[in-house]
This record gives C-alpha cells, sequence and structure tokens, in this order.
C-alpha cells in the first residue's frame, strides 16, 4: 500500500499513487502537428448552382482563425495544444465513451458511397482503443482523470466544463471533476432523459444520461435559457380564467420585501395595505395602470391582491436540472449521420447557447460525428475537435461539409510524432523519442501479429503469411520505392512472388498510378500496397496487377497500376483487412 496521507475524502484507484505516494499522472507530450488537409469552403456552398452572394454571406468574425479537426489520442493532442491554448478555451464539452467492456465499433457511410455499413475498426485503433480504455473501470478512471487535467488548463478563467456520463460511470466522474475543479466549482448535474422507455429486464428502465458542469474560476459564462411551457405546469398553475380576455392566467406577487423604510411602495391599496416588513412591488401610478388594464386580480374572499400573467405571455420558466424535452435522435431525422453514439444537436446547442457567445472558443476531445463542431459552427463559434477514430474524423469531415457557408477549417494529426511516441512508449523503454533497436524489432512483431503473418529473420522482408511475403514500413517515415526495391530483390532471391508492403505513409508519388511502382516490380514478382495512417490500417486491397491503397486525405481508393508480367501472375487473395 502506498504511503499516502489521507486529509479529505478521495476516489482511488489502482495506480493512482506511486510506492512513495506521489500521484501517478500522464500529462501527454507536446508533438508538432501536421496539417493534412484545409479546407476553404462547406460543401453545400460549392454545390453547382449555388450562387454566393458577396454581401450576404455569414460574416467570419475570426478571419484570421481556423478551426481545427484534430485526429489522435486526445492526450497527445491536448498537450501539444497547450503551448497555445492553455486558458483559451471558453467551454468544453466531452462526450467520454462510456460503455466500460464494450467493443468498439462504429457505423459509418465509406468512401463515395451513401449506403451505411458496419465499419470495423481497424487492428491496430482496435488496439490503440483497447489500450486505453481496456481494463474496465481502472482504466476509466485514469483516463479521464489524466484528461480532465488538462482540459481545466486549456480552459479560460471564466470558462465552463460540460462532462457527459451514464449512469454507470457518472458517481466515478463527479468524484474526478471535484478532485480536480473543487467542490466548490460544481455548478449542475444535468440529468438529460434520452428516451421515453426501455426494456431493461426486472429493473427499472434506464433512460437518462448525466451531464456534469464544472465552472473553472470564480465567475462564468451564463446566458439564461427558459424551457418550454409543460402542459401540465400550465394546467396547474394558470388555474384562473379571465372572461374578456378569453384566456388563462396565472397570478404573480404584487408585494415584495421591504427595504428600509418602503418609501412610495407604502401606500393603501383598495383597503389592503403590504404586511409587515414587505412593500407594493409598484407605484401607486403603475397599479393605476395595471387596474384600468383589468391586469389585477382580488381575491373573491379578499387579502392581497395580485397580478395576472396571461398565457399568451408566458415564455417558459428559466431551465432546471432535469431536461426532459430533448429526444434521442430519431432513426429518420435528417441530422442523422450513422454514428452509433452521436447525439441530438438540440442537446448541444442548449449547453453552448448557454453557457458560450458567438466568436468564443468550444473544444470537444471525443468528437465522435462531430456534433459539437456542427452546431458550433452554425452557432457562429470556433471550434477546436478531435477523436481518435479514423471514421470519427471521416464522418466529422463530411458533416461539416454539408453545412452552408461553413468556415475554413483545417485537418490535423500528429502523424509520425504520435506513432513514433506510441512505438516508444509501447515496445520501448520509456524513451519515446529515440526507440532503440529492440523496440522497433517488437514493433515490427506487433505489426506481424496484426496481420496474421509469421515473422522471418530477412533484412527487407519481415514475414510471411501464407504465399506472400510481408514487409513493414517504419512508424517515423514514408515507404520508398528503394525500400520496395530492395524487399522485392529478396522475394525473387527466396524464389516467391508476391510482396505485400504495410506502411503508414508513402514516399512522394507512390500513388500516382504507373509513376514510382513501375520502377519496383521485377519480373515475376508482384506488390501489394497497404496504407495505415495515423495509428490506424486503413483499407487495403488486392487485385490483379493493381495494388490500390486510401489515403486517408481523401478517403478515397486510389490506384497504383504495376507494369505487365511478362509471366502469369500467381493466384492472389485480399490482402487481408476490410
Ligand atoms: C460517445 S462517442 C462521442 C459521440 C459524440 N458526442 C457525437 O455526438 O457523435 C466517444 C468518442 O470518443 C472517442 N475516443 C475514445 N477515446 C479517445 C481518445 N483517447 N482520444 C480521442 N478520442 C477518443 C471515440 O472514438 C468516440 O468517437
Amino acid at each position: 500500500m502506498p504511503n499516502i496521507e489521507i486529509t479529505k475524502p478521495e476516489l482511488i484507484w489502482p495506480g493512482k499513487y506511486d510506492e512513495d505516494g506521489n500521484r501517478v499522472i500522464d500529462r501527454g507530450v507536446a508533438l508538432p502537428f501536421q496539417v493534412v488537409e484545409t479546407i476553404r469552403e462547406g460543401r453545400a456552398t460549392r454545390e453547382p448552382g449555388h450562387i454566393r452572394d458577396l454581401f450576404s454571406a455569414k460574416p467570419s468574425s475570426h478571419d484570421a482563425w481556423r478551426n481545427k479537426l484534430i485526429w489522435g489520442d486526445n492526450l497527445l493532442v491536448m498537450a501539444s495544444l497547450m503551448e497555445e491554448y492553455a486558458g483559451k478555451v471558453d467551454l468544453i464539452y466531452i462526450d467520454p465513451p462510456f460503455a466500460i467492456g464494450a467493443d468498439f465499433s462504429v457505423r459509418a457511410s465509406i468512401g463515395d458511397t451513401s449506403s451505411q455499413v458496419e465499419k470495423e475498426p481497424s487492428s491496430v485503433e482496435t488496439k490503440a482503443y483497447r489500450d486505453t480504455w481496456g481494463q474496465g473501470f481502472t482504466s476509466y478512471l485514469k483516463v479521464l482523470s489524466d484528461r480532465l487535467g488538462v482540459m481545466r488548463d486549456l480552459l479560460a478563467p471564466n470558462g465552463t466544463i460540460y462532462v457527459h456520463v451514464g449512469p454507470t460511470v457518472n458517481h466515478y466522474a463527479r468524484c474526478i471533476l471535484e478532485e480536480l475543479f473543487g467542490v466548490g466549482k460544481f455548478v449542475n448535474e444535468i440529468v438529460w432523459r434520452r428516451a421515453f422507455a426501455h426494456i431493461d429486464p426486472n429493473r427499472c428502465g434506464q433512460i437518462h444520461d448525466i451531464l456534469y458542469v464544472f465552472q473553472k474560476g470564480e465567475s462564468r459564462t451564463w446566458n439564461q435559457t427558459l424551457q418550454k411551457p409543460n402542459p401540465e405546469y400550465l394546467e396547474q398553475f394558470f388555474d384562473q380564467y379571465d372572461e374578456n380576455r378569453k384566456e388563462r392566467y396565472n397570478r404573480l406577487p404584487l408585494d415584495a420585501p421591504r427595504h428600509g423604510d418602503g418609501g412610495n411602495l407604502i401606500y393603501e391599496w383598495k383597503g389592503v395595505w403590504p404586511a409587515p416588513n414587505r412593500t407594493w412591488a409598484y407605484v401607486r401610478e403603475k397599479m393605476e395602470q395595471f387596474d384600468r388594464a383589468g391586469r389585477i386580480h382580488y381575491p373573491k374572499s379578499g387579502g392581497v391582491p395580485r397580478l395576472k400573467r396571461y398565457e399568451s405571455e408566458y415564455e417558459g420558466t428559466p431551465i432546471q436540472d432535469i431536461w426532459t424535452d430533448i429526444n434521442k435522435i430519431h432513426n429518420q431525422a435528417s441530422e442523422l449521420v450513422g454514428y452509433n453514439t452521436q447525439k441530438p444537436e438540440a442537446l448541444i446547442q442548449r449547453v453552448l447557447r448557454a453557457s458560450s457567445n458567438s466568436g468564443d472558443l468550444i473544444a470537444d476531445f471525443f468528437c465522435g460525428s462531430g456534433t459539437t463542431l456542427a452546431v458550433a459552427e452554425k452557432l457562429n463559434r470556433r471550434w477546436i475537435g478531435c477523436d481518435l477514430g479514423r471514421f470519427a474524423i471521416h464522418t466529422t469531415r463530411k458533416r461539416l461539409l454539408g453545412i452552408a457557408d461553413c468556415q475554413p477549417f483545417e485537418i490535423l494529426n500528429l502523424g509520425q510524432y504520435e506513432r513514433k511516441h506510441w512505438q516508444g512508449v509501447t515496445f520501448g523503454d520509456e524513451k519515446p523519442a529515440e526507440p532503440n533497436q529492440a523496440a522497433v524489432a517488437a514493433y515490427v512483431h506487433f505489426i506481424l501479429d496484426l496481420y496474421h503473418a509469421q515473422p522471418l529473420p530477412d533484412t527487407h522482408v519481415h514475414g510471411r503469411k501464407g504465399g506472400a511475403l510481408v514487409h513493414v514500413g517504419a512508424v517515423d517515415a514514408p515507404v520508398t520505392i528503394g525500400q520496395i526495391n530492395s524487399a522485392l530483390a529478396e522475394t525473387a532471391a527466396l524464389g516467391q512472388h508476391e510482396l505485400h508492403v504495410l506502411g503508414w505513409e508513402w514516399e512522394m508519388g507512390m500513388h500516382d498510378p504507373g509513376g514510382a511502382a513501375s520502377k519496383a516490380d521485377p519480373p515475376g514478382c508482384a506488390c501489394g500496397c497497404s496504407t495505415s495512417p495515423g495509428r490506424s490500417w486503413s483499407a487495403r486491397r488486392w487485385s490483379g496487377g493493381t495494388c490500390a491503397s486510401s489515403t486517408w486525405r481523401t478517403w478515397r481508393r486510389r490506384s497504383l497500376k504495376l507494369p505487365p508480367h511478362p509471366s502469369p501472375l500467381p493466384q492472389r487473395g485480399r490482402g487481408g483487412g476490410q
């Protein structure tokens, strides 16, 4: 048991403290961002026939700013944002996964087709996901706590955070938030009824989520939100009827607490004096105006008169902490993008409207299908979004492009730096920047294992899968034609005819049909390439003399034509994967 001095109630989990009682916190490391794509205009305004009216176009209040969609593990992403954005984010909404132990899969429409397909994440993506979340509650607490600590530092002094959780983890999340922000910074526990009914055998149906709201400093942005009148409320409180106006009304006080001697608010009105310690709420002239307009309710049995408020004048009550008027997205809703955990825009709109203003910087570091970013875009807020999943980034990108007048945004990742860091911490000796040979060898074995290939001892050929040999590209450099040539020469020397090259990135020109690849195919050999961008292994296809790989930049399959083979091609199957 670590040597910890317990001074206040606290949530503890395995690994929270080291043997000496020091708090173990992973704050990630700052790595350089790579701009993968810059998007200058939304699809809706680019569509043929759409003529952009210079004068009615949405003004960009933040011309120098570029909204950011970042692909990667949010801990590294946030650590990399710290230098520039510490203390600058006005509002954070996060909806981290809370189906502990559930398998990680998402629905997304892939490529240029509009059909929805259940998309299994790639092996590397799944591995990254399980490494982070895979140990149930223990990893949940650590992951959340490490990340919330960095989020707190990114928040502006008057910033607010909303943490969306389910009933299996909410109690933990609140303890962590109180520890990081302070008990006094708790603002609300909002219960969101997301469904009308759910059949849960042998217990009450679970139909709510929780949103915890904490503020960072002494003040925060708050715009009063009115909740629509509820029919039951109207029935109960608008219990009087005005025959002249033919309308229901409720009764508001016409008196108020007394301050000082009460001044000109103390007088007799139609035989009634205010109670001791109270005054009228209005001066006599105002009361006379109300009376002439028939707006004063005089109780039949005498007593203090009250002011009539008609149903048509009632805009709603200030928002309460139980939200029952926003339902989960209907399966026919136009905003549905086919991402399993997508939240309704109305929910996020309420959050953003209440706790931010136009031009504010909003962040969602678990952005999924990009609901927060889409709403921020529509409400003219600036935004930063991040997700670990390739399909999340793909879905968000597509969704944002569909917004008319979408401001320019950029897609970033940490690219080779994140992969090198991952290689170092996963396979190395805690020096991620300079993984040693053993770490590199362990990495190659790991990739081969994922690809279901057996390791081989040769130099350029790292493994064998069925009848094909396999070359594994480095994490921090593009696969070059020179490397492919060497691996192909070795393939030929081993009397083999098929080589699969697995790479994260490719040398310039490698995606050009007939370009570089034409130099890299000795007679009798064929080469299939597969891309594995970020931490994920993307689609790979192997057919005839064509090697198709998908570049994440365009999300389209691109083809590399291999030169015609002098001898019949060996029988080829798919290179595995999706
Ligand atoms: C519940 S979903 C968010 C759904 C989102 N609110 C929406 O409306 O679409 C959680 C997201 O967190 C992402 N995620 C999980 N761990 C992550 C990490 N370490 N870094 C970045 N994103 C992560 C998952 O890929 C998933 O898309």
